[in-house]
Order: structure tokens, then sequence, then C-alpha cells
């Protein structure tokens, strides 16, 4: 990485070099501000390089509130509203970065995440941004200088601010660089907090549901779950240590959630097996077949689940001994399988982290503290958590973007 000379006094310091900290370094620069962005990671942005797979899921052409949890669910409104996916199809197209849609209106690149680190790095290019990295931050202290109103201690030296933009992101995935630095920055400014916990991560069973299911590990079909006010569908896979895939995940985001705004999440989560039909009438019309249950479920489930399950249920004879009633209770079981999750895979495995610096603290339009004027928080470290689908790195565009312009 290239540093250009640095002097020690910026309008704008924004720590960590992320998603949303480039995109709101490249924006206050553009705007003519001279900015310094810090990062304490030896490489740039490694949590977008190993997004989506390699190929960064950059946005969702169907961005609303809804894809958002948050305690004060509509503070995402303004920001998201003023840059939006097509904002960032535009500056993906100017740059000529190729992608695809893929379901649920999801956007990935066709070659690689590195092309979106690279468009974020020619972007704060172009807005003359300094850059110092790996770069640790010892302290930062309040000053009485309206242009120096933040004095940063560095393993690079001393450096003052106007503006301080806080772009730290979560706590998931520490082994390449998360931290809590930004919660740490918010609390000694008194910023209320929202407990932080892993969202977007598999769950795991408690021994005597993993004792039956851990064999399946790798079966992956499509399924809704449902956890409080969360409702998904999309494949659901089992694991060595509980179940994962893309609805698992969603709905990790809502278990034992209680405590979020339009969010009313639970400890249970409920599996509907047969996704796209009413099962009772599905049953009805085999009601007379000889075929062991398990086996004439075997049309829309995998044979092993659909054994496994049974047996679970001493569900072991032929559909035609099974009476109106325990029909009507089978169904029930396939469309509502009640799992209680005991426990996530932490945030080693987590895509986010819910909760953050509480938003109410933050002006929407700006992302501003109300109590400290010229600090900023932008992307994952503020309490705006995104469904699984790009809804993450839109939210980080959007922000920085906000702050970009303000700071
Ligand atoms: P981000 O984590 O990107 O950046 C924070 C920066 O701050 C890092 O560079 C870090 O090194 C730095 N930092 C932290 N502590 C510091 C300290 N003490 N001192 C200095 N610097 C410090 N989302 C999505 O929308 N689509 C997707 O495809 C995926 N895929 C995906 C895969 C995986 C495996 C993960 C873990 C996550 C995703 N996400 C995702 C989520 C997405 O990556 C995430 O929400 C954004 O990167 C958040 O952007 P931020 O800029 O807020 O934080």
């Amino acid at each position: 990485m290239t540093h250009l000379p640095r002097p020690s006094r910026y309008d704008v310091i924004v720590i960590g070099a992320g998603a949303a900290g480039m995109m709101c370094a490249a924006q206050a620069g553009q705007r003519g501000r001279s900015v310094l962005i810090l990062d304490h990671a030896d490489k740039l942005a490694e949590k977008i390089r190993i997004s989506g797979g390699g190929r960064c899921n950059f946005t969702n052409l169907d961005v609303g509130m809804g894809n958002y949890l948050s305690r004060n669910p509509q503070f995402c409104r303004s920001a998201l509203a003023r840059y939006t996916p097509g904002h960032f199809l535009e500056l993906i197209g100017r740059h000529g970065i190729a992608w695809h849609e893929r379901e649920h209106g999801q956007l990935f690149c066709d070659d690689s995440a590195q092309d979106i680190i690279d468009m974020l790095r020619a972007e704060c290019e172009d807005g003359r941004v300094a850059w110092a990295m790996p770069c640790a931050l010892q302290a930062v202290t309040a000053g009485d200088d309206p242009e120096a109103r933040f004095v940063l201690d560095t393993s690079h030296g001393r450096f003052e601010c106007a503006s301080l933009v806080v772009a730290t992101g979560g706590l998931s995935i520490p082994k390449i660089g998360a931290s809590p630095l930004g919660y740490k920055i918010a609390e000694q400014f008194g910023l209320a907090m929202v407990a932080p916990k892993p969202a977007l991560v598999p769950l795991t069973l408690p021994p005597e549901e993993l004792a039956i299911y851990k064999e399946l590990a790798g079966m992956a079909f499509d399924a809704v779950a449902e956890c409080g006010s969360g409702r998904f569908r999309e494949n659901l896979l089992f694991t060595h240590r509980g179940l994962s895939g893309p609805v698992i995940l969603q709905v990790s985001s809502y278990w034992q959630a209680r405590d979020y705004g339009g969010a009313d999440g639970g400890n249970q989560v409920t599996v509907n097996l047969f996704p796209a039909e009413d099962v009772r009438a599905w049953l009805e019309e085999r009601a007379r077949s000889k075929s062991l249950l398990a086996n004439l479920l075997t049309e829309r489930l995998p044979k092993r689940f659909a054994q496994a399950f049974c047996d679970q249920r001493g569900w072991n004879k032929p559909t035609h001994q099974f009476n109106g009633k325990e029909l009507d209770a089978i169904a029930e079981a396939l469309s509502g399988w009640a799992i209680t999750p005991n426990g996530t895979l932490g945030y080693a495995k987590a895509e986010v982290t819910l909760g953050g610096v509480d938003t109410r603290e933050l002006s929407s339009k700006t992302m501003e503290a109300r109590k400290q004027p010229g600090l900023f928080f932008v992307g994952e470290v503020m309490d705006v958590t995104g469904h699984l689908g790009g809804f993450n790195f839109q939210w980080a565009w959007a922000s920085g973007h906000a702050a970009g312009q303000a700071a």
C-alpha cells in the first residue's frame, strides 16, 4: 500500500478500512476533505475478500427497512433511501466490474470480491485519502480546538482531526481482525450500547437431538424456518454440530432476540418440511397407501432424514394404518418441526454481529453522535444488522456514504 506524506492533522480520520470505512473515506475525500484511514490489519478488507464465497454478494435488488434488525427499526430508512443498490451498481459500472443476479435478488461479482476492494481503494485514491496500515490505535481523546476535536495516539504517531469516523465493524471472525474497539470508543464518549451477539450463525442442537441428526451432516433440503417474527424459505443444512444453511443463518438472527424492536425472537425454531404445499392434503391423498410412512415421505424428503424423523416418533407402520387423528398429528409435526437449539457456533462462524452502538445515540441522516459533535459511526459497529443476501454490505455503503457527506 502506498502511503502519502502525512501531516498530523486531518479534517477526517476513519478508523477501520473495511466496507463502510473505505466508502466513507472516499466520499469525504472526494468532497475535498483531508482524510486519513487507519486499520490494524496487515491485509486490506479481508471480510470483503472472503464474502459471498469469494464473489462478494455486494447488494440486493430489493432493499428495505424490513431486511434489517435494530432496536430502532426506522433508523436505517433515511440512509438506505439516499444511497440505493442502484447507486452502488452505477459505481461498479464505472469501474467495469461484471456482476450477476442469483436467487432472492442477490447480486454477486462475476470474477472476484477483490474487484470490490480494488474499486474502493481506487475511489479513496480519487479522494487523495492517506493510509496508515497496519496501525494500532492506542488512545483517543477529545480536544478543545474545533479543528482538532479528537487526538489519536497510534503506532504511527499522534494525529488530530475535526471528525472521527468509527468503522471498525462487528466481532465476527476475530482471526481476520475483528475487535471491540468501536464499542470501547462509544462507551468512552458515553454512548449507550445494545449488547452484541453473533448472528447469521449456525445453530447447535442439544445432545439428544444431535445423536439422531448428526449422521445426516452434509444433507440439505428446501424448508421454511420461523423464529419470532423472522420467517424465511431457503435451504436447511445438517452439520456435525447441528443446523446451518441459509434458512438457519437467517433465523439465527431472531433466535433469542426478544429485546429487538420489530423482531420478537424466541427460543424455538419451527421448520416446515413441506414448504410448497398443504401437507395434510398431501397425506390425505395417500392415506390408503400400504407403504411405510417413512418410505412415502421420500417423495418429498431425503430418505435418511425421513427415516430418522419417523424413527424418532415411532411412526413405523404402513401409512393406511394411521387413523385421521394420527395423520393430523403427523401433518402438524411435518409442517411445524419444533427445534430448540442450545446455542450457536459463536463469533468464529458468525457472518455478522447483532447489536452494537445504540442508534438512538446517532443522527439517522449523518451517523453523527448526538452528544459528541464530530464523532461518527458507520457500518456493522452500530445496532443495524441485515438479513443474509447483500443487505449488510448495502448498509455499509449507505451509512458510509451518509457520514462521508457530513464528516
Ligand atoms: P468490516 O468488518 O468490513 O471492517 C472493519 C475494519 O475495521 C476491518 O478492516 C478491521 O481490520 C478494522 N478494525 C477492527 N478493529 C480495529 C482496531 N482495533 N484498530 C484498527 N482497525 C480495526 N455481507 C453481505 O452483505 N454480503 C456477503 O456476501 C457477506 N458475506 C460475508 C461472509 C463472511 C464469512 C462474513 C464474516 C461476513 C459476510 N458479510 C456479508 C458481512 C459483511 O462482511 C459485513 O457486514 C461488512 O463487512 C461490515 O462492514 P464494516 O465496514 O462495518 O466492517
